[in-house]
Parts: C-alpha cells; structure tokens; sequence
C-alpha cells in the first residue's frame, strides 16, 4: 500500500450537464495494487496507517489522469501542417506519412513518440486511431504494454479514395482485424476498436464488413469520422446517397453505444436523435476543427439532444497532445459562439477530459476519479519552469480558480508525475 498526500481535485457526476467538483485539501488517497482503498483528510488516514510508505505531492494539484478519445497514432509527425481544409490536408500533410508506417521499424518509432507524448501531457487512457498497416499495429500495442499506457485502438481500414498502399479489402480488412484483436483485446489494460477511416475512404461493403467484425470481437468499441467538413459531408452524400452521413454507419449497425464518432460539427437535428437514441458519443476535437478551420462545435445543440461528448487532441490535425490546451480551446469555441454557446467552467473541462471520456469508452467505475474503488490514474500538476502558472496557483482563490488557471496556462512541462494503475509511468526530469 501507498499513501499519497496532495491537494486533490477530481469531477464527479453522470454527464457534463451535471457534474461538480469535489476538491481536498491536505488529502490523503491510500492506494493498495493500484485501487483507491481510501480517501479522506490526510491525517487521519496517515493516523489509521502509520507505517505505509507516504508519497508527498507539496505543491500543485493531484488530478485523475486524462482520457483522450481521438488522436492518430501515425500523425505525430504531422503536426503543425498549418493552413489547410480537412481533404487538402489529408492529401498533403497526413497521408503521405501514414504511407511510412508501412515500414514496421518506423512504425515503432512513432508508436513510442506516440505513448510517451500522451503520458507526458496527463493523458492515461486514449482512443488512438491506429495505421492502416497491421504490423505497424502490433508496433503500437507493444508500446503501449511497456509503458503501461491503457490503449483502444485497432487497424484502420478503407477501400476507395485514398492513395493506393493504404487500401485493402472488405474481406482481408476482417481477417487482419479479427488477428489483431485476437491478440490483444483484452489484454491487461488493451482493447481493441473497429476503425474505418470515414465513409468518404469506404464502400458499403467495407463497413458491413467492419459490422462483422465488431460482432466477432466481444467487448470491442467502434470509432469513426462524422460531419466534420463541408466538402466531406457533400461527398458522403454523393457517394452513398443516403439522407445523412450518419447514415452511413447506422446502416450496417455501426451505431451503438460502445461508437464514439470524432467532429460532428455539421450535424442535423436527426442524427443528434439517433447519436442520442444508441448512446454513442462524440469526440470534439477543438484546435483540429480551428486549425482545419471545420467549425465551431455546436456543444449545446449535443446536449440538448442528450447526446454524450468526450474530448480528443485529434493529433496531427490537432496541436498536440494536451487535453489542457484542448480544454482552453473548447471554452474559447464555445464562447465564439455567442448566445448560442455553452458555457464550459473549469470544472466542466475537467469532466470533459476525465469522467466524460471514461463513459465514452465503457470505463465508468473503473477511471476517471479520485476515489475510493478507481483505479489510481492520476496527474501531479506542480509547474517548475512555468513561472506565470506557479504565480496563478499562489494567489489563486479557490481550487475552482487554481483550475481554470491550469486549464489556461497549463502545458505538458507542469505534468510533473503520471500514475496509471498505482505504476508510476511519466516523472518529468530535473534538469
Ligand atoms: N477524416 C478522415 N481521416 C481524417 C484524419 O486523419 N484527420 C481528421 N481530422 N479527419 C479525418
Ligand atoms: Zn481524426
């Protein structure tokens, strides 16, 4: 058993229209084979258990650790390609270097990037759109188990539209999936997702074949692209000529509550319903749609419908792997859109990037808290070279305060100690 001592501070609650802030001063959280056995004022608890190791967290704020739910696994190396609409993006920036993952050396390389950059950034459990390469994909899934990172990805499959080394078939895109996932759904803190590019990439054929392959796997999640761009949605349409794009999906019955579906910026009142009606979520991914320049996420109009929205970095099209500065930039969009916004606080973006991703993926109860019967996924913040957030903290005037401070000036350099599980898994260096 350890006992750690720290300011915690988690959100708590069933969805974003209701969530609260429960915040511990001088808190004492025991954990035993990396469960949360115990919270409460750290003296009573150091009083019931004198002789347990004390981890002392002194200054900063202990929180759960993040939980991602879209960043592409094969475009770390793409970040920053600036100035481009979602397709000519596609074309010149993200695809070209999806094609280098066919080289499985390479594809190991970035899977490590990959996982140390979320672990380094707070992030605990991702949903990581994988490569189109099934070696590339054991790559991955190894880096994940030696990190210890809790990982949900699977091959990314399409057959139309897209360069020709990153197509395969309905039929071997269900066979290399089904290995896959035998190998690895399951396994310690592993699970696999059934993952067509976006409809745009695929035939109708290949999505019934990843329906077939999502009700062959147990447990599997689904994941996907929807309504993100303009030229895309049109194209959708054309190609598949049904009424809506999500559509597309609902179909072959790939709408479910274990889909979590990234974008969803154009969305028509319909498809919140039926988004609403399977409880699926959606991933909103705010510097990838400012950066793309898809559009202002229409949050309110997702809640109104009681659809579920998580948050995701979308990396490359995304700016990094910060669910800090994805927050920052999800207030800032809901801003921009005026009266017809909603109102993201502090304790908001935390539940959006912690308890909501945790409903996304299926993993309620087991993460996204701080307390007693969770896993101990958790984030020390304690700024050491960012002097402005170090100077918020102090004056702060209340926990709620010193949150939104870390939410605005917050970076990966004041993560200063990440834990999944009770493993201690990202210690920031001193220099
Ligand atoms: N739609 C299909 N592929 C992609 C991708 O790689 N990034 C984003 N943002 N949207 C997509
Ligand atoms: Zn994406």
């Amino acid at each position: 058993m350890t006992l750690f001592r720290a300011t915690v501070v988690d959100a708590v609650g069933s969805g974003l229209t209701d969530c609260r802030l429960r915040v511990d001063e001088d808190a004492g959280l025991l954990v035993t084979d990396g469960i949360i056995t115990a919270r409460g004022p750290f003296a009573e608890l150091f009083r019931a258990h004198p002789d347990e190791p004390v981890v002392r967290l002194r200054d900063g704020l202990l929180l759960p650790g993040f939980v991602e739910t879209h960043a592409h696994f094969p475009q770390v190396r793409a970040i920053g390609g600036l100035g481009l609409p979602l397709l000519d993006w596609l074309q010149r920036y993200a695809l070209p270097e999806e094609l280098k993952l066919a080289d499985p050396e390479y594809a190991a390389a970035v899977a490590e990037e990959f996982v140390l950059g979320l672990l380094r950034a707070g992030t605990t459990t991702v949903l990581a759109f994988g490569a189109h390469f099934a070696p590339a994909m054991d790559r991955l899934f190894e880096a994940a188990t030696r990190w210890g990172i809790r990982l949900v990805s699977g091959l990314v499959v399409s057959d139309r539209t897209l360069p020709e080394d990153l197509l395969t078939t309905p039929d071997q895109a269900y066979a290399d999936g089904l290995r896959l996932a035998r190998r690895w759904h399951g396994r310690r803190r592993l699970g696999y997702a059934v993952t067509p590019r976006f409809s745009l990439s695929c035939s109708e054929e290949m999505l019934e074949s990843c329906a077939a392959l999502l009700t062959s796997v147990e447990g599997a999640r689904f994941t996907s692209h929807l309504n993100e761009n303009l030229d895309e949605i049109e194209g959708v349409r054309r190609a598949f000529g049904t009424a809506t794009y999500l559509d597309t999906y609902s179909r072959p019955g790939l709408v479910g509550a274990g889909s979590v579906f990234a974008h969803n910026v154009h969305p028509e009142a319909a498809e919140l319903d039926a988004l609403a009606d399977a409880g699926a979520s959606v991933a909103h991914c705010p510097t990838s749609n400012a950066m793309l320049g898809s559009g202002l996420f229409p949050l309110r109009q997702h809640l109104e419908h009681g659809v579920r929205v998580s948050l995701g970095s979308d990396v490359g099209a995304g700016t990094g792997f910060s669910l800090l500065k994805e927050g920052l930039q999800a207030h800032m969009t809901q801003e921009l859109r005026g009266e017809d916004g909603y109102p993201l606080t502090a304790v908001r973006l935390l539940y959006l990037a912690t308890g909501a991703g945790a409903s996304a993926l299926g993993m309620d109860g087991l993460i996204g808290e701080l307390g007693v019967g969770r896993q101990f996924d958790a984030q020390w913040i304690s700024p050491q070279a960012n002097p402005t957030l170090a100077m918020s903290l102090r004056n702060a005037e209340s926990a709620e305060d010193a949150l939104a401070k870390v939410f605005t000036l917050g970076t990966p350099a004041d993560v200063a100690a990440v834990w999944i599980g009770g493993d201690l898994v990202s210690e920031r260096s001193v220099a």
